[in-house]
């Protein structure tokens, strides 16, 4: 069976996301992210910073937000391709300023937008470690999104969280060795619930937290340990409402090792203490 952590190992490698103030969201990652805006043409913004970066665009300009994947080089993208094409699934190739010509998106059953290509040349600039890592959304159809993930685009499950009705509540998928690089929280909606930037150590996470209290940015979730993935964390969010995770230590996980099951508790998304739990 085609996996993408088997055959084309691919890592989240930016986020396209839309916005009523760009340029407050730009400053915002600018100055806590240490990321840079650099120069381009047109309304979307482009910034990028060590191992991660992101592009803006304007709302109401009929610009879908975007999840971009990076694979490490063009016979993996191609044999990624064939792939999908096999599962007819529709690739349409796409303009993306962080990745190379030759880029494609894909779009699952309720729309999401995934782009598979390869990154232009990394940004050289400096900050405290944190690598854009994994994304997570919130579904009301968690069967049938996870069933596309897998079956069509290669996606492997890691960990599953199952309620006391043995109903699947949350699925954490992997695309490279790495425990997950995409879950889904089942909800009463659709939307975004965050993105993760993996850190060095736990110092880091130290580091990360102080940098947000200077700016009086507060945690609202963590810092605590979550069960699957067994990684530390925070959570904290821009001036849109989007949130961001800080991890650290997350779990490495070898391509023949079966999904793992987890009871639907606080414990489970975090040992140490209180979670945030998904409506
Ligand atoms: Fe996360």
């Amino acid at each position: 069976m085609f996996t993408l952590q088997q055959q084309t190992p691919a890592r989240l490698h930016h986020l396209h996301v839309v916005s009523d103030d760009p340029a407050r969201l730009a400053e915002f990652y600018c100055r806590q992210l240490d990321l840079e805006q650099l120069p381009g043409e047109g309304p979307t913004l482009v910034l990028a910073g060590p191992e991660r970066a992101m592009t803006i665009s304007p709302s109401g300009q009929h610009v879908e937000p975007h999840y971009g994947y990076a694979l490490s080089h063009g016979d993996a993208l191609e044999r990624l391709r064939a792939n999908l094409s096999t599962h007819n699934v529709r690739c349409t190739m796409l303009d993306d300023p962080l990745f190379e010509c030759g880029a494609f998106l894909i779009a699952d059953p309720q729309g999401r937008r995934l782009v598979f290509g390869l990154p232009v040349q990394a940004h050289a600039g400096k900050g405290v470690p944190a690598r854009l890592q994994h994304t997570v959304f919130q579904t009301t159809e968690l069967d049938r999104v996870v069933r596309f993930y897998v079956e069509k685009v290669g996606f492997t499950v890691s960990d599953e969280v199952v309620d006391d009705d043995g109903t699947v509540m949350t699925v954490f998928m992997r695309s490279d060795d790495e425990h997950h690089t995409l879950a889904f929280f089942r909800g009463s909606g659709n939307e975004w619930d965050h993105h993760c930037y993996e850190t060095s150590e736990w110092n880091d996470i130290r580091d990360w937290g102080d940098r947000f209290a200077a700016a009086q940015v507060p945690i609202f979730f963590g810092p605590g340990r979550h069960g699957p993935g067994n990684n530390l964390f925070f959570m904290v969010t821009d001036p849109d409402g989007n949130r961001l995770e800080f991890s650290a230590e997350l779990q490495h996980v070898d391509a023949r090792t079966p999904p793992g099951v987890w009871p639907h508790a606080e414990r489970t998304l975090n040992s140490w203490g209180r979670a945030w739990v998904r409506t």
